[in-house]
Parts: C-alpha cells; structure tokens; sequence
C-alpha cells in the first residue's frame, strides 16, 4: 500500500481525532523523517495548518523533519563478515544504540540497519556509516565511531 493511503487510514482511525503524532511516528517509522509533502498531506486530512504539525515535529526531539535526516548504521551481515565476527559488532551496536534491527534510536539520530555484502569482503566485518565504510570494525571501533 502507498504510504498515503496507510497515512490516510491511520488518521481516520485515531481515537483522538487531533492528535497528530502517532501519525507523524507512523510516516518517521517508515521514511526515516517527515517530508514538506508529508506535512501539507497530514495537515490537509486533520483539517489543521502546515505549521501546526510543523510544530509537533520541533517539540518531539525523536521526530524530523526535512534536512535532519538520521544517520543509518548498516552492519553487513553476510558470511565473510560473519565469519569475520560482524555478530558481535552487531550487538553493541543494539547494545550502544538502544535499538533493534531497523530501529531508530529514541533521539532520533540513528538508525540500526543489517546489510549482505558491501563488496569488500577481504576487509570484514564492515560497518557503514553514513556514507563511509570503514574495515575490521570490532566493537571498541564501533563504539568510537558512534561517539564522533
Ligand atoms: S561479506 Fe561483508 S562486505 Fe562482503
């Protein structure tokens, strides 16, 4: 189903018919933040102002809007890196970050992601961060680079 249409559906089933963020956490949850286009759509089912939900967003830290995108940390989990000891690099990754696989962090800076090879795996275990990768990650690395 087109995110709309489950947008859509969510409002019209809300028990409280003005309150806006578990719609907001909804489209967050799904895109990874809440884009102009989404904000004018919600803002036009609620029968409510743009800078209504606008500012929802701005008082909840865990929701974003457009240009704060979260930083996704992908883990490959593929067998070279697997045998390489991504594993455990994967769980202090949960572990630092307070998360599951494809959840974002309550701050909603970053997001958990698992990934089957990036191409470099001589290399492993690899963590992609961003858009760098970077090589033999343990998790003592892990945890600096999540400190930066
Ligand atoms: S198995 Fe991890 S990069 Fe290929």
């Amino acid at each position: 189903m087109d995110l709309k249409e489950e947008v859509k559906k969510i409002i019209e089933n809300l028990e409280d018919k003005n309150n806006e963020l578990e719609v907001l956490e909804f489209i967050q949850n799904t895109e990874g933040y809440i884009s102009k286009d989404m904000i004018k759509f919600v803002a036009d089912k609620m029968d409510k102002f743009d800078f209504s939900i606008e500012n929802t967003i701005k008082f909840y830290p865990h929701l974003k809007g457009e240009g704060k995108q979260i930083i996704e940390v992908k883990i490959c989990t593929h067998t070279a890196c697997k045998n390489n000891g991504s594993g455990k690099v994967l769980e202090e990754a949960k572990k630092l970050l307070g998360v599951e696989v494809d959840e974002i962090t309550s701050d909603g800076k970053y997001k958990l992601m698992t990934q089957r090879c990036f191409g470099q795996c001589g290399k492993g275990p690899n963590v992609k961060i961003e858009n760098e990768i970077y090589n033999k990650v343990t998790p003592k690395i892990l945890a600096n680079l999540l400190k930066k």
